[in-house]
């Protein structure tokens, strides 16, 4: 697959969920409250109290942005789905937040160097890039545009345990809405390298008495907790830590890094 390929339908992936993305959450914004505690602990804990300048650059619509914002900080959103940020921005103007957003890759962020204190890349938004080469673009660009000793801030699935594993779906996840449950489904169909996945997402949604599926699939890269800390090195942060869910609150690894001096 071309990174041309993979990359359009990583876009057209999100283009698509983007309408039904908080139906993943049993409850969206509570979870947006419990995570912004996690994040914003964590920056204070290797920042200092703030409030910070924070550029999220994969927000979609908003989960981890419009919470930070709420926690005081200074917060711009980016990501590849043109429909996703144009749903943050509507969701973070309904509860009267601030967030300018635009739509961008990650690999060429559009922002002046050392303008922000912290990126954030949450959500196993990272391992949509399928190769070290877009990895490591990445993660320089994030460098680029943090402040000397700014900080990454990025969560991923817990891969070393999954690859153990090879699980062929995750739990299913279920959101109560006014016109009843839906649930989100999801299949993973490794590929034969034993790193790769495709994940085939469906979703049921309540249509009187039986269900609309939609189903949606797109790819990922198993990045290991080691690989993804070489990579960070590689792209000239320092200072990485991995903290576990139990020492965070958030519901998935984060590792953070510092930005090394030029
Ligand atoms: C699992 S979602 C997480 C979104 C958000 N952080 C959240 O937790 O709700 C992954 C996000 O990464 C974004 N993404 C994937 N590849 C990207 C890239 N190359 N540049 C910027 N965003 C990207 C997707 O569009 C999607 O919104």
């Amino acid at each position: 697959m071309t990174d041309r390929m993979s990359d359009s339908s990583v876009r057209r992936f999100y283009d698509d969920l983007a309408r039904d993305y908080h139906l993943i959450f049993a409850d969206w914004d509570a979870s947006m409250a419990r995570q912004a505690v996690a994040l914003d602990t964590l920056v204070r804990q290797r920042l200092g109290a703030g409030p910070r300048r924070v550029l999220d650059c994969s927000c979609g619509i908003g989960t981890q942005a419009i919470g930070l914002a709420r926690a005081g900080h200074r917060v711009v959103g980016g990501d590849l789905s043109a429909v996703a940020v144009a749903r943050a921005t509507a969701e973070a103007t309904a509860r009267g937040v601030e967030l300018p957003v635009v739509a961008a890759d990650m690999r060429q962020l559009p922002f002046p160097d050392a303008g922000f204190d912290v990126v954030v890349c949450a959500d196993n938004s990272l391992p949509h890039l399928l190769c070290a080469q877009d990895v490591i673009a990445a993660l320089r660009d994030m460098r680029r545009v943090l402040r000397d000793g700014g900080l990454l801030v990025l969560t991923v699935r817990p891969y070393d345990e999954l690859l153990a594993a090879l699980p062929p779906a995750p739990p299913p996840q279920i959101a109560e809405t006014p016109e009843g449950r839906v649930v989100t489904l999801q299949l993973w169909h490794w590929h034969e390298d034993g790193e790769h996945y495709d994940l085939e997402h469906l979703q049921l949604l309540p249509a009187g008495d039986t269900w609309t599926v939609r189903t949606r699939r797109t790819t990922y890269w198993a990045l290991t907790r080691a690989r993804l800390t070489r990579f960070v090195a590689e792209a000239g942060f320092t200072e990485a830590e991995w903290r576990a869910p139990d020492s965070t609150g958030f519901y998935q690894p984060v590792l953070t890094a510092l930005r090394a001096s030029r």
